[in-house]
């Protein structure tokens, strides 16, 4: 693959804080933070706008090939110079985000994107299957997880936040989060799991900071061959 940089592949179901801590560790280690699904996203949102049918592998493969994805330092994003960043942040978008990341030729798209991401550099990598198929050789892999009861918590107050919506009911995030989580887990290509080499860390149990503070541990530990 050619890497030049440390790779660090945070994987996990959706809810369980991964954009926060990835976003943590990469200022701690001043690296890099890509968040994949922010890509996956904007190619959903993008591709339903145009009319694509989402369902149609054909239509998606034409769409992506006349599609060119920018993600900056900031994980601002553009799609064919135009900037979707906010957009892809509505609720209805999570569920058409996980829909269009089943179709193979979007994965094949974004997947050979995100590489040469990594290439370039020290990264932190956040997404479904950075550990298992993007870098699958990544120096540090994370799988984060936590009880659906504490995700479910977790992503109301986060669209509570983010969203232009009013208090939404918490067992309505509850049944759509793991709707979502069973659809990215059961899909036919690059399921969400976690990589064997991959470190399992509950975030139900731990503050953010110690979550981070753990992470670090580990990446130092690597970094010098320490075990
Ligand atoms: O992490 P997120 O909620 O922004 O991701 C939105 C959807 O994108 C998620 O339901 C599954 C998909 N996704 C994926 O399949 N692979 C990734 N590496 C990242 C996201």
């Amino acid at each position: 693959m050619g890497r030049k940089g440390f790779v660090i592949a945070i994987d996990g179901p959706s809810g369980v804080g991964k954009t926060t801590v990835a976003r943590l560790l990469s200022r701690r280690l001043n690296f890099r933070y890509v968040d994949t699904g922010a890509m996956y996203r904007a190619i959903a949102v993008a591709a339903s706008e145009a009319g694509v049918d989402i369902d149609s592998d054909e239509e998606l493969k034409s769409f992506c090939e006349g599609e060119e994805i920018y993600i900056s330092k900031n994980n601002e994003i553009f799609l064919n110079g135009m900037e979707f960043t906010r957009k892809i942040r509505k609720p209805h978008v999570g569920p058409l985000a996980s829909r269009v990341s089943r179709k193979k030729p979007v994965r094949e798209f974004l997947v050979q994107i995100q590489r040469k991401l990594g290439e370039d550099g020290n990264v932190v990598m956040e997404g479904r299957d950075i550990g298992t198929v993007v870098f699958p050789d990544a120096d540090v892999k994370i799988f984060l997880d936590a009880a659906s009861t504490v995700r479910a918590g977790r992503r109301r107050r986060e669209l509570e936040k983010t969203a232009d919506m009013g208090a939404e009911m918490l067992e309505e995030v509850a049944r759509e989060m793991a709707k979502r989580d069973r659809r990215d887990s059961t899909r036919a290509y690059s399921p969400l799991r976690k990589a064997e080499d991959a470190v399992y860390v509950d975030t139900g149990e731990l503050p953010v900071d110690d979550v981070v503070d753990r992470l670090l541990e580990i990446v130092k530990q690597r970094r010098t061959g320490v075990k």
